[in-house]
């Protein structure tokens, strides 16, 4: 394989046809750690387009790192809502206070220092390093997985495949624009080696590419079987006050959605489990007709939605971690993107 000119094509390529996205700093000197940080961790599971609406709202509200670690945790939880995989908000504040008070304000300059912080692996490392610092790393996740697997003709399965993929991601490297390089080869991915049908005829790649040679670019890469996924049930209460606030109660920090708000709930089962009593809280409620469906990475959720037959008088009294929260202004209370569907699916059901 001649490398330098496989680095030369993308990057050809990228200039002419790349996409222009709101983190991206083009032409510019050196582009702002902070910023570079902040969306690839955004970028984590996540597509581009949902991305770029909260990179663009997160700035404004903390133009800087010093800023962000300066914020409350409940604040940046709540900001994040709707994006999922809420571990991500909360290494994300981590990672700006240990980078506000103890590295003086700036992030790590390599890959290796910067895979020390909070939520910062070996993708999101390599790509800060090359994007904001110029190092000559690869940033390999999924979708440049795809590539380098189908343009090496990489035919072991993943995960085995990883550490051949990456070495050969590292070869292609050139010593001046990394970012770029590593940008190029992730929107090579997203609109060129798509997982179906790639469209190897726009490809600056194909002249080189030994998948499409042997004809089993499209069959690239190789994965270990998915375990199916396991199924959960649970029940989930909406309790609104007289004045129409509605009882929510916070996560526990640690673990699955940590820290988040979330309607009260008897906790996730295999079956089904009854509160302390059929009547929770000694209150009664109608059950929505449609439960709520929801994927998380290891498990689907279905979720029973129930509403209290007659509001809380104004002096029901709740302690922590229970709280109340104005209905009118539920898009601010921070809840995960399976609660908004449980509050909808409640709301509905009282309008009809
Ligand atoms: N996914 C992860 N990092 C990205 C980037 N810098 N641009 C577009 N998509 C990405």
């Amino acid at each position: 394989m001649n490398t330098a000119s496989m680095s030369a094509a993308l990057l050809a390529w990228y200039d002419g046809n790349g996409r222009d996205l709101p983190w991206r700093a083009r032409g510019e000197a050196r582009p702002d750690p902070y910023r570079v940080w902040l969306s690839e961790i955004m970028l984590q599971q996540t597509t581009t387009a949902a991305a770029g609406r909260y990179y663009t709202a997160f700035l404004g509200r903390w133009p800087t790192v010093a800023a962000l670690a300066a914020a409350r945790r409940e604040d940046v939880l709540a900001a994040w809502a709707g994006l999922g995989y809420y571990a991500r908000a909360r290494n994300l504040h981590a990672c700006a206070k240990v980078v506000t008070e103890e590295l003086g304000g700036r992030f790590p300059r390599t890959a290796a220092q910067l895979r020390k912080l909070p939520g910062i692996g070996p993708y999101t490392a390599g790509a800060i390093a090359a994007i904001a610092f110029g190092a000559r790393e690869a940033a390999v996740d999924a979708n440049a997985e795809r590539v380098i697997a189908r343009a090496f003709a990489i035919t072991e399965g993943l995960p085995k495949a990883k550490r051949a993929i990456a070495e050969a991601a590292q070869s292609l490297v050139p010593a001046g624009r990394p970012g770029d390089f590593a940008q190029a080869l992730i929107d090579l991915g997203a609109m060129i080696c798509t997982p179906k049908n790639p469209g190897c005829a726009a490809c600056p790649w194909a002249r080189d590419c030994a998948g499409l040679r042997l004809g089993i670019a499209h069959n690239l890469p190789k994965k270990a079987a998915k375990k199916p996924r396991p199924e959960r049930r649970g029940d989930v209460y909406v309790m609104t006050r007289e004045d129409g606030a509605v009882l929510l109660r916070r996560r526990p920090v640690k673990g699955l959605l940590g820290g988040m708000a979330e309607l009260p709930s008897c906790g996730w089962d295999k079956a089904p489990r009854p509160w302390d009593s059929d009547t929770p809280f000694g209150l009664s409620f109608t059950p929505v007709k449609e439960p709520v469906r929801h994927v998380f990475t290891h498990f689907s959720l279905t979720l029973r939605v129930w509403r209290i037959t007659e509001p809380l008088p104004l002096d029901f009294a709740v302690d922590a971690p229970y709280f109340f929260h104005p209905a009118a202004r539920m898009d601010e209370a921070g809840l995960p993107g399976v609660m908004q569907k449980a509050f909808a699916a409640a709301m509905e059901a009282g309008e009809t």
